[in-house]
């Protein structure tokens, strides 16, 4: 090794070797032979903890395997890290600041200067859900409101979308949220169609109040307020914002006692807790905002609490970074079963790829080792109909989480046990799969001639061993699905513990906006910078044509 080159993973932690070791015994072993030989495997393999169920038990994982990997979370300190994070200490330090998110769901009577101010934000909120909720806001008209939009993006628009749709059968219809996050004019046109703007409030959500999709957004809304008849001197009775910039807030036109504050402690993808959730709030009533809040609280308290062998999201982790470093994984599938949870992929996928999409570790080093992984998925059942195909035969190596609910609160049970049916086959069907012996037996008694079943055969072999993670949640309520964020808020930072690297920041999305201020310079002066390549000027030269 020479003196630049970067350090790996595999020099930092000593029981990497007996990974390996592991990783290279695992090869002859096959997770439906380990069913077989343990009935009682399932059992072993799983754990409880505020109000989650998670089967781990279809992984390539016994006993010495768990051992290493626990060995593994000693080496990297993970349970005094998990404490570190919890007690502010500056685990983002690129940023030199806490990541204090779980003080935003603390319970009772507040502990720290951070809890108190969150005390203080929780009442503004609860007195402003109030006056929403009871009328005495109005708008221009005098009117009530009816319609809430969240003017967002990032972090400060899927955290809140993707609770108020998960708990659709919460919702208190005093309020409708509407969402708009893309600068796409027709996102604000289409939510801007279904409503009247005497009885529409616009939450302007951005903790820098300067990200450039949110403020056009912002800007346009307000000139659409006032060109169907509010008046100037009325737009405050329509607009609030969330943000830790006030100054930036308050020079945009908001009145000072109209804006929410957050803090620099609170991360963007980790701030639905905040008021960013302001839309939850709306829309599912303040207690509901708490029981999400207690539910989260629980899972920290669990992960604070538990030993790795028994830390749910500690275990999670290790068995990502099993598969993602050991094994060759790429991407990881998030598959809830649950039509209400159909933005939960998407909402992890800013919380893990922005926290572990890096090149570097947290000393500045260059990560040798992989980074976190592609995060994709879509609601159970309907992936089943198109990209499950890959994950049963394709090539890649995919470890799956699925999400399933045991009680629903719509009116189809039958459909319920069907769904629930439907989540179960597939984590079954990824691990056993089927033999080609199999394939033509099924063949043959279907009637097929032998010839024919010999040559279809090899077309229906599964090769199954395919690992998968079963979450199971009684009821979806805002208790459990505080939990379950939370649970994966931990997993991303125990992710992060052991890859050595900053969850925190998120210095690569920077260049993309610097570039797309000076493209739409150059788009508004016509002169861009001749120096740019010639994709870029060509791409520029045929907009500037058509428009
Ligand atoms: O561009 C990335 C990002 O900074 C996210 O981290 C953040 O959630 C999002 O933009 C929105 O930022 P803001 O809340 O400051 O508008």
């Amino acid at each position: 090794m020479t003196a630049n080159t970067p350090l790996k993973l595999a020099d930092y932690y000593q029981c990497w070797s007996q990974l390996q070791q592991q990783r290279q015994t695992w090869e002859q072993r096959s997770l439906l032979t380990q069913f077989q030989q343990d009935p009682q495997r399932a059992r072993k393999l799983s754990l409880e903890a505020a109000g989650l169920y998670l089967d781990y038990s279809k992984n390539h994982l016994n006993n010495d395997t768990l051992d290493s990997l626990a060995q593994l979370a000693t080496e990297a300190k993970l349970p005094e890290a998990i404490r570190a994070l919890l007690n502010g200490a500056e685990v983002n330090n690129t940023e030199k600041r806490p990541a204090l998110h779980t003080a935003l769901r603390f319970q009772g009577q507040p502990a720290s200067e951070e809890e108190q101010l969150v005390a203080d934000t929780l009442a503004h909120m609860a007195r402003f859900v109030e006056d929403i909720h009871s009328g005495r806001w109005t708008g221009f008209e005098g009117g009530p409101i009816v319609d809430v939009v969240n003017i967002g993006i990032g972090g400060s628009d899927l955290g809140p979308r993707m609770v108020v749709d998960a708990l659709t059968p919460f919702q208190q219809h005093k309020v409708h949220a509407h969402f708009v996050a893309n600068i796409d004019g027709a996102a604000l046109n289409d939510v801007l169609r279904q409503v009247d703007p005497a009885s529409t409030l616009f939450i302007v959500a951005s903790k820098s109040f300067s990200t450039l999709e949110t403020i056009a957004n912002a800007r346009a809304a307000r000139g659409w307020l006032l060109d169907n008849g509010c008046p100037e001197a009325d737009i405050h009775k329509h607009f609030v914002a969330v943000s830790s910039r006030v100054d930036r807030a308050v020079n945009f036109g908001i009145a000072e006692a109209n804006i929410f504050p957050m803090w620099d402690w609170v991360g963007g993808r980790y701030s639905l807790w905040s008021a960013i959730g302001l839309p939850i709030a709306l829309s599912l009533g303040m207690d509901n905002f708490n029981a999400l809040r207690a539910g989260a609280h629980a899972m920290d308290q669990h992960a604070a609490n538990a030993p790795i062998e028994a830390n749910m999201p500690a275990l999670m982790a290790l068995i990502t970074l099993w598969y993602s470093h050991f094994w060759g994984a790429e991407t990881q599938a998030v598959l809830p079963y649950s039509h209400h949870m159909h933005y939960f992929p998407e909402f992890l996928q800013q919380l893990d790829m922005e926290s572990l999409g890096k090149s570097v570790c947290r000393d500045g080093q260059p990560l040798a080792d992989t980074s976190g992984l592609v995060i994709w998925g879509a609601e159970g059942s309907n992936g089943q109909h198109s990209f499950h195909q890959l994950l049963h035969q394709g090539s890649h190596c995919v470890p799956v989480d699925f999400i399933t609910t045991l009680t629903s609160r719509h009116n189809f049970p039958e459909q319920h046990r069907q769904l629930f049916a439907c989540c179960v086959s597939q984590s079954q069907a990824l691990m056993q799969g089927k033999t080609l012996q199999q394939a033509r037996e099924e063949l043959l008694s279907q009637g097929v001639t032998p010839a024919e079943a010999d040559r279809l055969a090899p077309h229906k072999v599964i090769p199954g061993n395919r690992p998968s993670n079963t979450l199971v949640i009684d009821r979806l309520t805002p208790e459990a699905l505080g939990a379950l964020i939370a649970l994966y808020e931990h997993k991303v930072y125990c992710l992060s513990v052991l890859m050595r690297i900053n969850a925190f920041d998120q210095w690569g999305v920077e260049l993309g906006k610097e570039l797309g201020t000076q493209i739409d310079e150059a788009l508004v002066s016509g002169n861009p910078n001749p120096e740019w390549d010639s994709s870029t000027q060509e791409l520029l030269r045929r907009f500037r044509r058509e428009s």
